[in-house]
């Protein structure tokens, strides 16, 4: 595996973060031909069948096609050994027929930051790292501050001082990890960090090629639970962008092994008050940063760090990115709830996009859609309550039932409920 600058191509020594001659994102790349594809699926399948942690793990198990760390230093929770669920009521919604979802919720931390992390951490262990830093909307946090502590590495949080939930700061102190909380956003906060020191301090946001490693595993595991089957479109969710490059990556690689005949076309989602990405792929140009506002606050993020990677792997996929606002989000997101899946309003964006989708005629009423959650329902439980006490489109009332005779009437209306 060769460490690449994604800009400019050059080569720069391992111990980098960005690249020395024109500060892009590196890369690492893989030397697809060195692999026989069909023995590597074998091999994968065997592996499921063991109780090891390491082939547990929905990210070690594809340890062929990581960067090198030594076994000893891995440090693993059982990472992306996520279930693909239909989605009986989401593809109602959006009109369409062939629908799943991708539950990374369901990961060890609940959200998809749980395969990166363990790469970037157990990479950061070998090296000898003493601190692991990030910037986060809160679920970066969540999941550094978990592998760190298993690793024995101390880990400082910067998050924005407003909008990250309850639930994922709770998390966050709970493993243990040092919170600083900025009078900025989460772009304000990513540009602090980033300017540390790398000697002194492992920095493990997305724009840590060995965050981008780990996340491409979420395509495999996905073709893996579909038994290598390419879904027509991936439909997630948008903020800083690293894992839409990551998805992109895992299946072009997946299509350089001989995995798959053909990539599926991507479509990034994202909040209408932090579209900056949508807003470029429709109107062309570079990336003009917005002050980003959305109630989905984990990708409340107004200058993506990875939207060159992201933007080629769009394209390279023939895919798309739209932005939806935050009401389609909460709708969808209690739509998903009605399917018996919980996720964060971030995760919602993927269902609402389907159904804009759906409505331009971009998406085919038939098509093979997996939609990505990221979050899981209890990352912001505030959230989803608020949305109930609001009585909004698919809200449901907490109703009284002082007496017998009104808990009867109420057992009479929920028969007569068709669900
Ligand atoms: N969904 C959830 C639940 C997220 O937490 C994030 C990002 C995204 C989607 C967007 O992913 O940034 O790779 O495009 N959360 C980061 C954090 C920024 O700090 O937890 P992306």
């Amino acid at each position: 595996m060769r460490l690449v600058c994604s800009e400019c191509g050059g080569e720069p020594p391992r111990d980098r973060l960005f690249c020395d001659a024109c500060g892009g994102l590196l890369a690492f790349e893989l030397d697809a031909a060195a692999f026989d594809g069909a023995r590597l699926r074998r091999t994968f399948l065997e592996r499921r069948r063991s109780s090891a942690p390491l082939e547990r793990s929905g990210v070690w198990r594809f340890r062929e096609l990581l960067p090198p760390v030594p076994p000893a230093d891995v440090v693993t929770l059982r990472e992306n050994d996520v279930p693909l669920y239909a989605a009986r009521r989401g593809a109602e919604y959006a009109d369409a027929t062939r629908v799943a979802y991708l539950h990374l919720g369901m990961n060890p931390t609940a959200s998809f930051k749980d395969a990166g992390m363990t790469v970037a951490i157990s990479h950061a262990k070998a090296c000898g790292a003493r601190v692991a830093v990030c910037a986060s909307t809160g679920n970066t946090a969540a999941a550094m501050a978990a592998y760190a502590a298993r690793a024995g590495i101390a880990a400082l949080v910067l998050v924005p001082a407003l909008g990250v939930s309850e639930a994922k700061m709770a998390q966050t102190l709970d493993y243990g990890a040092t919170v600083a909380a900025i009078d900025g956003d989460f772009d304000r906060a990513l540009e602090l960090v980033r300017a540390l020191d790398p000697a002194r301090v492992a920095l493990v946001n997305s724009v840590n090629p060995y965050r981008i490693e780990g996340q491409k595993c979420a395509a495999f595991a996905l073709l893996e639970a579909r038994d290598w089957q390419v879904p027509d479109w991936v439909v997630l969710p948008g903020g800083n962008l690293g894992n839409t490059s990551a998805f992109g990556k895992g299946f072009r690689e997946a299509l350089a092994l001989g995995l798959i005949p053909h990539v599926p076309r991507l479509a990034v989602v994202q909040a209408a008050g932090a579209a900056p990405f949508a807003h470029l792929f429709r109107d062309g140009g570079d990336m003009r940063p917005v002050r980003a506002r959305t109630t989905a606050t984990a990708i409340q993020i107004g200058a993506p760090a990875s939207w060159r990677k992201a933007l080629g792997e769009v394209r390279a996929s023939g895919g798309t990115v739209i932005d939806v606002t935050d009401q389609e989000i909460a709708d969808a997101r209690a739509v998903i709830g009605r399917d018996g899946i919980g996720c964060e309003p971030a995760s919602a964006a993927s269902l609402a996009g389907l159904k804009q989708l759906r409505e331009s005629g971009t998406i085919a009423r038939a098509a093979d859609v997996a939609l990505v959650l990221t979050g899981h329902v209890l990352k912001d439980g505030a959230y989803a309550a608020a949305y109930h006490i609001s009585g909004a489109s698919y809200a449901n009332a907490i109703r009284p039932a002082p007496t017998e005779a009104a808990l009867r009437a109420l057992i009479d209306e929920v028969s007569a409920v068709h669900v």
